[in-house]
């Protein structure tokens, strides 16, 4: 977020800066949505929904899961929050009590162990590399010493920051070791829909005690609209109501209202036309950056990230970010905010930018290394 706000200010100060730093498409919300918007600014007061979300909204969250994963996913399941961000405050409140163990991968989304750590719960990192692809296993579930076996076991697939899918029958591995041993399975498929080929598979296809989150953030184009989704197993339906109830009251109304727009084939057909784009940025990274010398990198599946390692050009991923966007006017997220081990040599780079600018940014880069 400290880059992003130099990128604002550069920009107001009419300086010309790539942005590969930010987590967050540059396109709107899809068209059907602006309309359902317009229409329900004056076709309801707009006060508070039900604690859990507006019902019809969570019959389109439902219907959507069943259809696009084969299950079946009713709406009484599903609680609508502020944005996902909300649903893991709420979710880790309902499962943790203070002192738990949670186990997260490394590199991973770092509002995770921001979360986890102010609410007093203990970390454990399960430290990925490309061994297996930047996601965790159950191996590494099963290799925890028994102090630090999980009562939450949290995966991102696609991943944030590696844009890597786990492979189904892993995950299907890592919801079994979870009700094998009494651990809570969350599931963040805030990336579901961006993928580049790999299958995508809901932790709900193989354990109903999964928790599985969602937002309208990623996929569907729609960040500052601040709506994300829980779908619960059965025992945490109530603690979460009522957290939720002292929490959030609800997710806002409006974006509720407009937001089951989104799941509509109209807007489906425009939000698949972004993923082109991702993709061409993706293509474009993926060429450009070997070509100046950078080779070690997760090759992403879907999302939004490619994640990149620098450590031939330094051991400070911060302060060479800031070294870049002063220099040549680009903008990478530095690694240490995902990875707290080896984070100082990685950067990560969003795939949001358009394709042309993407290959600029590599074209400055390697003017600037002498590559
Ligand atoms: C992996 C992951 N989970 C959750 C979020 C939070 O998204 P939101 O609260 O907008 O749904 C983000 C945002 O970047 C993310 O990358």
């Amino acid at each position: 977020m400290q880059m992003l706000d130099i990128v604002h200010r550069r920009r107001r100060e009419g300086k010309d800066t790539i942005m590969l730093c930010a987590g967050q498409p540059t396109t709107g919300a899809p068209g059907a949505v602006l309309e359902a918007a317009e229409a329900s600014l004056h076709a309801s007061t707009l006060g508070y929904t039900e604690v859990v979300g507006d019902r019809d909204l969570r019959e389109t969250v439902a219907s959507w899961h069943s259809s696009t994963y084969g299950v079946e996913t009713s709406a009484d399941n599903v609680v609508i929050t502020t944005g996902s961000s909300g649903g893991f405050v709420a979710s880790f409140l309902a499962v943790l009590d203070h002192g738990d163990t949670v186990a997260l991968s490394c590199p991973g989304y770092p509002a995770y162990r921001n979360i986890l750590e102010s609410l007093g719960a203990r970390v454990v990192d399960l430290v990925c590399d490309e061994s297996t692809r930047f996601q965790p296993t159950a191996a590494m579930l099963d290799a925890l010493p028994v102090e630090d076996k999980p009562k939450a076991v949290i995966v991102t697939s696609p991943g944030n920051p590696s844009g890597t899918i786990i492979d189904p029958a892993e995950l299907e591995r890592i919801a079994r070791w979870c009700e094998d041993n009494g651990a809570v399975l969350i599931s963040d498929e805030d990336y579901h829909g961006m993928s580049f080929g790999r299958p995508l598979a809901t932790a709900r296809q193989f354990s109903d005690r999964a928790i599985v989150v969602g937002t309208l953030s990623k996929y569907y184009s729609m960040t500052g609209w601040r709506i994300g989704w829980l779908i619960l197993p059965d025992e945490l339906l109530t603690p979460v109501e009522n957290l939720q109830a002292s929490l959030a009251l609800c997710a806002p109304a409006i974006s509720q209202v407009a937001g089951r727009a989104a799941f509509s084939a109209a807007a489906r057909a425009e939000l698949d036309g972004h993923i082109t784009h991702y993709a061409a940025a993706r293509r474009a990274l993926l060429e450009e950056l070997p070509k100046i010398g950078f080779t070690r990198f997760a090759e992403p599946d879907g999302g939004l990230y490619f994640w990149l390692d620098v450590s031939d050009v330094t051991d400070d991923s911060e302060a060479w970010c800031h070294e870049l966007v002063d220099a040549i006017g680009v903008a990478f997220a530095p690694g240490i905010d995902f990875d707290p081990v080896h984070g100082h040599q990685w950067v990560r780079l969003s795939l949001c930018a358009p394709e042309d600018q993407t290959r600029e940014a590599c074209r400055r880069l390697g003017a600037y290394l002498g590559r």
